[in-house]
């Protein structure tokens, strides 16, 4: 009797929901279609969804401050402390093929609740180490794919404001190991409805031209 073939696992995706307008939130729309896009991608094997609302993580607090800053080996912990949620966090991160991040622009950069889950993963001596040549990361490289909303336009001629989202998150996510990152935007959606429309229709066709040329490649 011959034995088939394991079915590969599903794609495992992490997505962090940044934005504070719920169903309503222009980043999250927009992930969803790069969610639906992986699920084709994915075919048979299909994917496992883990999604993380951010509103929910505290600002880190002052243990886990201290303990960063010296480096040092931890004895009073306490129920709940940011360390305990630093490791859960890490390890969630850990255990996905893949990270899906739902956010808008915030003054020019990421939203308070991304900071703080950045605040929780970017973790000296856990997630990067400092050596003679610099920080290292210590994550095994997996894609990160980023939905960025925007009330004004952040790319091409129409941008009139700085944009330190996309050149942060790229860098600090490189910290750690994570070099493979994309990004997908609606932009200017306070601009009216028409402006609005015109910048989700962009958004999603950058997002089906993107993985239709991986689909392609991986035929
Ligand atoms: C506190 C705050 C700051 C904002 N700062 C900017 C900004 O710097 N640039 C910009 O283009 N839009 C800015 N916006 C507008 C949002 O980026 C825009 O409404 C976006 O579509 C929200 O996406 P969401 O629905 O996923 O939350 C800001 C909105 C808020 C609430």
């Amino acid at each position: 009797m011959t034995s088939s073939p394991q079915p590969l696992p599903p794609l495992r995706i992490l997505r962090l929901v940044a934005s504070p307008n719920g169903g309503a939130s222009e980043s999250l729309k927009l992930s969803q279609q790069i969610l639906f896009t992986l699920a084709i991608k994915a075919g048979r094997r299909g994917i496992e969804l883990t999604d993380f609302d951010l509103s929910t993580l505290a600002a880190v607090d002052a243990l886990y401050a201290q303990t960063l800053a010296n480096q040092s080996v931890v004895v009073a912990r306490e129920p709940g402390d940011t360390l305990g949620r630093s490791d859960e966090l890490i390890e969630q991160l850990l255990r996905c093929d893949a990270l899906l991040i739902a956010t808008p622009m915030h003054n020019y950069s990421v939203p308070v609740p991304l900071k703080a889950w950045i605040d929780h993963v970017v973790r000296v001596g856990k997630t990067f180490l400092t050596t003679a040549r610099g920080k290292v990361g210590t994550l095994a490289d997996r894609p990160v794919y980023v939905a960025v909303a925007s009330g004004g336009y952040i790319s091409g001629q129409n941008a009139r404001q700085p944009d330190f989202l996309r050149p942060y998150l790229s860098a600090v996510l490189a910290t750690i190991g994570l070099n493979d990152v994309h990004y997908f935007t609606v932009e200017g959606t306070a601009k009216g409805v028409e402006s609005l429309t015109a910048g989700r229709e962009a958004g999603y066709a950058e997002v089906q031209a993107f993985f239709g040329s991986e689909l392609k490649m991986a035929m």
